[in-house]
């Protein structure tokens, strides 16, 4: 899908279909934006005449055909709902109504009117990355692993922002697209299943990023972790018969000299829970607990592409949590790389586990900022649902602007306490500190764990349990958070 901007007028467009917003909460109150307006004075208020028929659900779609003197064969109309309520959620809603009716309809190319639309809040810039990565994330599809692949000739190949171009938008547009190859990345490693997206397969696809990328690429084995003492991971993996990998991947967008953004990754291709084994029901879906990994690289990839001034230094510990006759089991003492010991009183705790001693590691990269992103409990899914990523930070400046590089880019989060209060839940009497703290506020326990080996560093942690993938009918990876970390690396290097 290739996307340009250029200014076009909506009446003499020469493509498949334009796209016109039109306000109004109900039927009598319906407005048109300035470039319906054009339209409908063209084919002399045929448009105005249809507009009884588009309902006034933001994002929902009218679809009308060879409107009289109107270039454009087809005119899909998009309701942007009340003039008065528009902001940017409705924005977007109107992006993505549009965007799968042009994919039912099975368009080759259309120019998306609403991007002129301008919101008080934000600079033009910001429709621009919307639109795209909205337009992208509805035509993203899954179908490598059905022998029956549906047809291709339903792809948009060409969408124009019919917007008059600058520098600024260019670099929007050239960000926004690099973005959706991430997220499309993260996406799929997300939905590939766990006997295909091994530690190993995760290894491949950072050796090929950095081939593609030009990046460095380092793969720790498992006998690498045993010389460095990496306790807690060796402890995580050593059921299974898949070979652990520690992965990093380095992007250097900026001078050698400037300190490089961290970013951690969970990486458990399948979470079985080890001897303390989760239920059969929904178990599949912790193919899904490699989502950080795959956000990781994601977002590395999306920054290598766009040629972003940064430098990024990702770093991956990929195992599987297995049950079997060389698990670890509850009670069961680890040392690990940063000398403290852990109690495992439940070995379904694991991602901290293998966090832990992937955030000690990282402090040889000295990092400006340290970030992991793990889907770590199912606490913090209970607390903020399906909508927001819990973040934790040891540095407010720092949960400061993660929270604002998430609502500009839309991927949000909202910020959990780390208080001291709650390390109390920790405490082991055969080790150092155990690895869980009970059910009470379990997310803020399980962050607390991974604070005790943040202590040198500047360091949030995305705990994105309830936002890297949707259940159900819909179930699939989102990939989430590329959008929040791109944002974040950019506006973290200066960018607006
Ligand atoms: N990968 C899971 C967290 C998870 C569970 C994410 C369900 C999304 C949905 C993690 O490894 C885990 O099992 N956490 C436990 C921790 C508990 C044993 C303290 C949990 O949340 O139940
Ligand atoms: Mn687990
Ligand atoms: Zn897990």
């Amino acid at each position: 899908m290739e996307f340009s901007i250029k200014t076009l007028s909506p009446e003499t467009a020469e493509t498949g279909c334009i796209v016109l917003g039109i306000y109004g909460g109900n039927a009598a109150s319906k407005e048109l934006t300035a470039s319906a307006r054009r339209v409908d004075q063209r084919s002399k208020g045929a448009l105005a005449a249809a507009l009884t028929d588009l309902a006034s659900k933001v994002g929902s779609t009218l679809l009308l055909r060879a409107l009289p003197n109107v270039a454009a064969e087809r005119v899909l109309l998009v309701s942007l709902g009340a003039r008065n309520e528009f902001g940017e959620t409705q924005y977007r809603d109107a992006v993505r109504g549009a965007a799968s009716a042009l994919r039912d309809l099975a368009a080759k190319e259309a120019a998306l009117f609403l991007v002129d639309v301008k919101l008080d809040s934000r600079p033009l810039s910001w429709n621009v990355r919307h639109a795209v990565l909205n337009v992208r994330e509805a035509f993203y599809r899954f179908d490598e692993l059905k022998s029956q692949k549906k047809s291709t000739a339903a792809t948009l190949a060409k969408v124009t922002l019919p917007l008059s171009s600058n520098a600024q938008l260019e670099q929007a547009l050239a960000e926004a697209e690099a973005t959706a190859d991430g997220v499309d990345l993260a996406r799929t490693l997300g939905n590939l299943p766990s006997n295909i997206c091994t530690p190993s397969y995760l290894a491949d696809q950072a050796k090929k990023l950095a081939r593609d990328f030009k990046l460095e690429v380092e793969v720790l084995e498992r006998k690498d972790m045993e010389k460095l003492g990496m306790g807690a991971l060796l402890a995580v993996t050593s059921a299974s018969h898949e070979p652990p990998k520690l992965i990093v991947l380095r992007y250097g967008g900026a001078a050698k000299s400037k300190q490089p953004l961290a970013l951690v990754g969970k990486g458990i291709t399948f979470d079985t829970g080890g001897i303390s084994l989760k239920p059969a029901a929904e178990m599949d879906e912790m193919k899904f607990d490699m989502s950080g990994a795959g956000s990781v690289l994601g977002a590395i990839r999306a920054l290598a592409g766009m040629k972003a001034p940064v430098n990024v230094v990702g770093i991956i510990p990929a195992c599987e949590n297995m049950p079997g006759g060389h698990a670890i089991k509850p009670g069961d003492v680890v040392t690990t790389l940063s000398g403290q010991t852990v109690e495992i009183l439940n070995t379904d705790a694991e991602g901290r586990l293998i966090l832990c001693d992937a955030l000690t590691y990282a402090e040889r990269f000295k990092p400006d900022v340290v970030v992991d992103i793990a889907t770590l409990t199912g606490a913090c899914v209970i607390a903020l649902g399906h909508v927001a990523t819990g973040l934790f930070a040891n540095d407010q400046r720092l949960a400061d602007d993660m929270r604002e590089a998430a609502d500009d880019a839309w991927d949000r989060v909202w910020q959990m306490p780390l208080w001291e209060e709650y390390q109390e839940q920790l405490r082991s009497n055969f080790a150092d500190f155990a690895n869980i703290g009970g059910r009470p506020g379990g997310s803020i326990t399980a962050a607390s764990f991974l604070a005790r080996f943040t202590r040198k560093q500047r360091w949030a942690h995305l705990d994105i349990a309830g936002t890297a993938w949707r259940s159900g009918r819909e179930k699939g990876s989102t990939g989430r958070p590329v959008p929040l970390l791109v944002r974040f690396a950019l506006r973290h290097a200066g960018r607006k």
